[in-house]
């Protein structure tokens, strides 16, 4: 690093008005970067509340359609699509996952039908499937790796028939990038991409995600024996290596800001299209104070996504996205 001190260097200089500000900006945010996750549920004619993520809305497929759109055309043309499922249709084995005419693969199709240049992105794990809450199946109290990779390979299969662009597997277990790939290869899906959640934490901040989908009252016990202790940097980094050598597309630290650490680390050392997922807890979180007159809409949106470009990722799937897109389109005016 070149070093100056004053006055040589003035960091003023470089700040004093906006086109300097722009010309030796470092980091910029696009909407080609952003990914809008949506909740979808069954039904017609609904747009359903999330009380712990006010703005977010839970969609019946023909709502999910004018939606889609909408968000189309203001820029936003990569959505990560998340199921409700009535609770009748969950069980411990999880059959759901891999039912062809399931909530998420209907509503893939009939979204591809109408929209072909929409990228979709499917979740690949059990948990809104499993009438335990857990990502994997449990047997006698012990969530059973091997068994479950089979389960993953079924669902990732059907959600690539449907039409799914991006596989996501974020169930966190051992051999699932490598079950899924080979799955995928074999039955010709050469094109399938898959994104990891490579990198993911044992989390409190997935808290209205899981009243999102209807999974928090049904969860046994936590999810540690599968997701990341947060204390942990190396485990995190050897996660990411594996799920490269295992066959991933595009690798994603979760959450987003309280890793940035992680993402920065991960950028670095592997070379490899990175993505955050800026969760749900950070989104109501953020919301809360935007509500309540403690932060500034417009700045706050921007900066909370603008910190995951500085970090290094490439994309980012953020609860925001459709906002971002529009407070983007007008700062570019
Ligand atoms: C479940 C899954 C979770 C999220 C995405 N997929 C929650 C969990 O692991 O319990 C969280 C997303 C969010 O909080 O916004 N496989």
């Amino acid at each position: 690093m070149i070093l100056s001190s004053f006055p040589n260097r003035r960091g003023r200089r470089l700040r004093q008005n906006s086109h300097i500000r722009a010309l030796i900006r470092e980091t910029s945010l696009s909407k080609s970067d952003l990914i809008c996750p949506i909740f979808v549920r069954e039904g017609e004619n609904i747009i359903e509340k999330i009380p712990s993520m006010p703005g977010v809305y839970r969609y019946s497929i023909d709502t999910l359609i004018t939606y889609v759109e909408k968000l189309i055309s203001c820029g936003i043309l990569t959505i990560a699509l998340f199921p409700l499922t009535p609770s009748d249709k969950k069980s411990s084995s999880c059959e759901e996952a891999w039912n062809p005419e399931n909530l998420v693969n209907i509503a893939t199709r009939q979204l591809k039908q109408n929209f072909p240049e929409l990228i979709i992105m499917l979740d690949v794990a059990l948990d809104p499937y499993n009438s335990d809450g857990h990502d994997g199946l449990l047997v006698e109290g012990k969530i059973i790796n091997d068994e479950t990779l089979v389960a993953l390979e079924k669902q990732a299969l059907v959600q690539a028939q449907a039409g799914a662009d991006i596989l996501g597997p974020s169930d966190m277990m051992d051999g699932r990038i490598k079950a899924i790939r080979l799955a995928l290869e074999k039955k010709g899906f050469n094109d399938t991409l898959i994104m990891s959640y490579a990198a993911k934490f044992a989390s409190a901040f997935y808290g209205p995600f899981r009243d999102a989908v209807g999974a928090k009252g049904l969860l046994k016990g936590d999810k540690k024996t599968y997701q990341i202790d947060p204390s942990n940097k190396e485990e995190s980094l050897r996660e990411v290596g594996e799920d490269i050598l295992e066959g991933a597309d595009m690798v994603m630290v979760k959450p987003g800001m309280p890793y940035l650490d992680i993402i920065s680390e991960v950028k670095q050392k592997f070379n490899f299209p990175t993505f955050a997922y800026q969760v749900s807890g950070e989104y109501s979180m953020l919301r809360g104070a935007i509500e309540n007159n403690w932060l500034e809409k417009d700045k706050t949106i921007i900066e909370s996504l603008t910190c995951f470009k500085r970090a290094g990722c490439d994309g980012i799937l953020t609860y925001f996205a459709p906002e971002a897109a529009k407070i983007l389109d007008e700062n570019s005016k």
